[in-house]
């Protein structure tokens, strides 16, 4: 019995090497494996085994039945595996593609917005994600307990004192009056945080870019050209602008602004409810409270601020209706952009 298993495992360790694809890796299969194959009749045999051969001879044909049983596993997954079923080197046959990366559409519309201000002689400065509330409320002219912060939900950090996730790029503003005498021309992109419901116009964690002007003699003409300078630029010679008295605390006067709607063209649709317009930026000129904090006097010095929500900007350019897509990670969306 012994010997009859040697001479199987010594067959089929030379019959392996040979197969060449599925066809005949399934011909082995059912002259080895199945029910009536030859490991099978060896296994019939055991009941005429003596008790005291037993144990060796089970463990020999265990190790055949399953080491043969691994290496067919083995092979059908190879040839499964490879196109071509011939052993032969098809020197014609295209490469496999390697998967390449790139930039999220969301940053490469950052760079290029940041291109663009640099273009208009901004230089570009950041900030710490971690706030404390002096900075993204207090100094921004915000009183306590005014309501004005409930305009942006706020996560609070645990134990930290004060401590806070930025809502927006504002508290920036702060820290390069602070670091820095006037002119001053500065863009500052980065990620804010605010307690939002996510659905498809807003989400709990986007992008912004603020802007910066200090100068003598800074006005609203000169915010506005500055706008729709970098506006035509992104969008276009073609796109609409409109200035919509807002209310900011730490800009006086305060406008949002309005760029012609990408889908409907202005005629009024889903995407800007209606209205033909769509709102990409609130700005205004920086209060004297907050020229002050900044350690700036204001009887000398005035300017302008704006700031853009980037993953609008990004939703404008690509013709983007959710803003989920952006951060679900789904390859066939990032990939197209
Ligand atoms: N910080 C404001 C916001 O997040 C935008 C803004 C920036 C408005 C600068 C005016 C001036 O909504």
């Amino acid at each position: 019995m012994l010997n009859d298993i040697r001479s199987l495992l010594k067959e089929i360790g030379e019959k392996l090497p040979n197969l060449k694809n599925s066809e005949q890796l399934e011909q082995f299969r059912l002259e080895y494996i199945v029910k009536k194959g030859k490991i099978q009749a060896l296994m019939q045999r055991m009941k005429d085994v003596s008790k005291a051969d037993k144990p060796l001879v089970g463990k020999e044909l265990n190790i055949l039945r399953k080491g043969t049983e691994a290496k067919i596993k083995e092979l059908k997954e190879k040839f499964e595996n490879t196109t071509d079923s011939s052993p032969d080197l098809d020197l014609t046959l295209p490469g496999r593609r390697r998967f390449t990366g790139s930039k999220h559409p969301v940053m490469s519309v950052m760079d290029e917005m940041v291109d663009i201000f640099k273009s208009l002689g901004f230089t570009v400065a950041e900030g710490p994600e971690i706030e404390d509330d002096y900075h993204n409320f207090d100094a921004l002219n915000f009183p306590p307990d005014h309501p004005a912060r409930d305009m942006q939900d706020t996560f609070f950090m645990k134990g930290g004192e004060d401590l806070l996730l930025r809502t927006h790029t504002s508290p920036v503003q702060i820290r390069i009056m602070k670091d820095s005498q006037p002119p001053i021309r500065s863009i500052m992109p980065g990620r804010v945080y605010r307690n939002e419901a996510i659905n498809a116009r807003s989400l709990a964690e986007f992008h912004q870019i603020e802007g910066l002007y200090i100068d003598k003699n800074v006005t609203l003409a000169d915010l506005k050209s500055t706008i729709i300078s970098f506006a035509k630029k992104m969008y276009g010679e073609n796109s609409q602008f409109r200035f919509r008295p807002s209310f900011f605390p730490f800009t006086e006067p305060s406008a949002e602004i309005d760029i012609s709607c990408y889908l409907c063209g202005g005629e009024g649709c889903k995407i800007c409810k209606g209205t033909g317009w769509l709102e990409i930026a609130g700005s205004g000129m920086v209060h004297p409270n907050v020229l002050k904090a900044g350690g700036i006097d204001p009887e000398v010095y005035s300017g302008f601020a704006f700031g853009f929500g980037i993953e609008r900007v990004a939703m404008l350019r690509y013709g983007i209706t959710d803003i989920r897509y952006f951060y679900e990670n789904d390859i066939r969306v990032l990939d197209q952009l």
